[in-house]
């Protein structure tokens, strides 16, 4: 298969498995809202894992595609602390924050990092302009 194709399957999988962490994300954070069982069901404790590491092999191979690696270019270093404090902020949401509002903020605050990091994958700048 020619690199070109590859390279266009590779980026496809990498943004449907953002948009469905995304998605999957939000889902939680109104079961996490409502205090629903389901939040704790095994399907939804495992499946988002699945996507994740597909994503990040996703993440990975892209960038090896473009050439551009995090810690050597600055969007990339900014997408990857971006989606390390999605991911501290999403556990502390759905999993480790202690009380309602802990959860909600911390909740906020990850839709905000993931935010950011779809930004700067945009305008490919850390600064996001
Ligand atoms: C929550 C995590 C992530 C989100 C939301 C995200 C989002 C996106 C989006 C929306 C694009 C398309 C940008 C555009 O063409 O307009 C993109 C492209 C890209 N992403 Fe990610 N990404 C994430 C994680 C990562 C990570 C961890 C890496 C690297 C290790 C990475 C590497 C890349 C590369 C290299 C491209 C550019 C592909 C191109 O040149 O067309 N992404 N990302």
């Amino acid at each position: 298969m020619p690199d070109a194709q590859l390279f266009i399957i590779v980026r496809t999988v990498h943004l449907i498995t953002i948009t469905v962490t995304i998605c999957g994300f939000v889902l939680r954070g109104i079961w996490m809202l409502k205090g629903s069982p389901l939040l704790k069901a095994l399907p939804v404790r495992i499946l988002p894992h699945v996507n994740d590491t597909i994503l990040l092999i996703s993440a990975v191979w892209t960038a090896t595609f473009v050439e551009q690696y995090p810690l050597v270019n600055g969007w990339l270093t900014a997408k990857m602390l971006g989606l390390l404090a999605y991911i501290v902020l999403g556990a502390i949401a759905l999993s480790y924050g202690r009380t309602r509002q802990i959860r909600i903020r911390a909740f906020v605050g990850a839709l905000l990092c993931f935010s950011y990091v779809v930004l700067v994958a945009a305008t490919r700048n850390p600064l996001v302009i």
